[in-house]
């Protein structure tokens, strides 16, 4: 297995005009996210592209464009691969919302065309202001995924949202999830939720249900859960859910992983014919590294392939297929900026470059799972790099990057005066489990946050929020300051 590349891995400086991935270029020695330069938010005395002044580092940048172009891409994906195949359902593409919640995202993928996929009794309310706001259109679905027994506050919100959203599809993963939708007399289109399986176990003997997961009904709960749907007067079952798992790196292996799950909704279909949506959950996978490799049109044709198979062989027409994508939508839109406050060699394996911010409060997947994102210099891409370890503010020795354990070398230049460092593709998940407006590690106060967006023309926009005080970050652990 080749090791994730987070870096340029050569201590030669990186050549002008060089192409990291699809968004970040080198241009004289400094890192341009598409046409923003990134290094003029932080350095007087550089071309400004609008924003008027400098913002000090730690900064987190928000790039508004790409969770559009995301939304945008995948959904002509599947259309192409429809056409070709003569694929007769069609592809609905849902931004799970889990992965950052933040207003902006949520607006722009909701402009974008995006359904909204939810998760919580919170979720409920953000999904209304939208609505209230005329973000979410009547025709946009509403799935709402995560637990919701009888009693809990999801469960009743749910059913107050439906006066006011009726496209809103409660994807039920238990029996006991059933009560409060009949109970509610309230006519509600559902969906069911497989049992997830997990994408190793497929191609053993195992049966699809004997993993060891939380979510989801046994195939025989499942059967059961469909024909209560279809005795209530006020329910109709129009959605299958099976989500396999999650980052699945090779598309051969998530949809042969989704066959049987794609055989189960053909032969429940032939039983229930209300149902018509095929929801195969998130775990569409990335880029978080250099060299990641994902054929989205090839994943598009081979899934679309195996429901074409599967409902032949079952003789049920082909269902519409749905994405929740929230890896996918947000990745690579979030970026954080740190500046490299020193360069301390104390005999360690590599010099450790110190930087303004916490690696492991800002990027919790870091510590926690080993995981690996780019890391590239906003400025001095034209001097020679070394290889170096990465050290956060904070007194935490799990405080660095790459994560212990990683494979992965870091380059970076060698010329450290002014050194400022982007960590990109951090837009998913990590500030959501880090915590938003919080009181963190060592209390490290928030990053400045700037969201960048076009107009219609192309030019940048830029909207500062600003970052923590000190005295925000006391008053949230009670420190009786004004
Ligand atoms: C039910 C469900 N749908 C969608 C997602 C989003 O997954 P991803 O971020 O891999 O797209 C998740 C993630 O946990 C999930 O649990």
């Amino acid at each position: 297995m080749p090791h994730p590349v987070i870096s340029w891995e050569h201590e030669a400086p990186v050549p002008n005009d060089y192409q990291f991935n699809d968004f970040l270029c080198n241009h004289d020695g400094r890192l341009y996210y598409e046409d923003l330069d990134l290094t003029q938010l932080l350095i007087a005395g550089r071309k400004d592209q609008g924003m008027g002044h400098t913002l000090s580092s730690p900064l987190e940048v928000v790039y508004l464009p790409k969770v559009r172009q995301k939304v945008t891409q995948l959904r002509g994906i599947f259309a192409e691969a429809a056409q070709a195949l003569g694929y007769t359902g069609q592809f609905h593409y849902a931004y799970a919302s889990k992965a950052n919640t933040a207003e902006e995202v949520v607006q722009v993928a909701l402009e974008a065309g995006a359904h909204y996929e939810m998760s919580s009794q919170v979720d409920t309310v953000i999904a209304q202001m939208m609505q209230a706001a005329g973000q979410l259109p009547e025709g946009r679905m509403v799935i709402a995924n995560g637990f919701k027994p009888a009693g809990s506050s999801y469960a009743r919100s749910l059913v107050r949202m439906k006066q006011v959203h009726d496209n809103l599809i409660p994807v039920l993963e238990d029996l006991v999830e059933l009560a409060p939708f009949i109970e509610s007399g309230v006519p509600f289109d559902v969906g069911l939720r497989l049992k997830c399986y997990g994408h190793r176990n497929h191609g053993t003997k195992t049966p699809v249900d004997a993993g060891n997961s939380r979510f989801g009904l046994t195939v025989e709960d499942l059967t059961k859960a469909a024909d209560i749907i279809a005795a209530a007067p006020t329910l109709n079952l129009k959605l299958f859910h099976a989500m396999i798992g999650s980052q699945i790196a090779s598309e051969h292996e998530f949809v042969s992983a989704l066959k049987p799950a794609i055989d189960l909704y053909a032969r429940l279909r032939q039983r229930h014919s209300t149902l018509h949506i095929f929801d195969f959950g998130g775990g569409v996978p990335a880029p978080m590294t250099l060299n990641f490799h994902f054929d989205y049109v090839e994943f598009a044709h081979l899934l679309m392939t195996s429901l074409l198979e599967s409902c032949g062989h079952y003789n049920v027409p082909v269902p519409d297929i749905m994405g929740e994508m929230g890896r996918y939508t947000t990745t690579e839109h979030g970026v954080h900026c740190f500046k490299v406050l020193m360069v301390k060699n104390n005999g360690s394996t590599l010099p450790w470059y110190i930087i303004d911010g916490s690696i492991m409060t800002s990027f919790p997947d870091v510590w926690a799972l080993g995981e690996h994102f780019i890391v590239l210099p906003l400025n001095h891409l034209d001097r020679p790099f070394q290889r170096v370890q990465l050290g956060g503010l904070t007194c935490d020795s799990d405080d660095i990057y790459p994560p212990k354990m990683s494979l992965s070398p870091l380059y970076l230049p060698v010329e450290t005066k002014d050194l400022y460092i982007g960590f990109f593709s951090v837009g998913a998940y990590q500030e959501m489990l880090g915590g938003v407006r919080g009181s963190k590690h060592c209390m490290l106060p928030e990053a400045c946050e700037l969201v960048v967006d076009r107009n219609g023309s192309g030019a940048y926009q830029f909207h500062t929020i600003p970052g923590q005080t000190a005295n925000d970050v006391l008053r949230n652990l009670g420190y009786p300051v004004s």
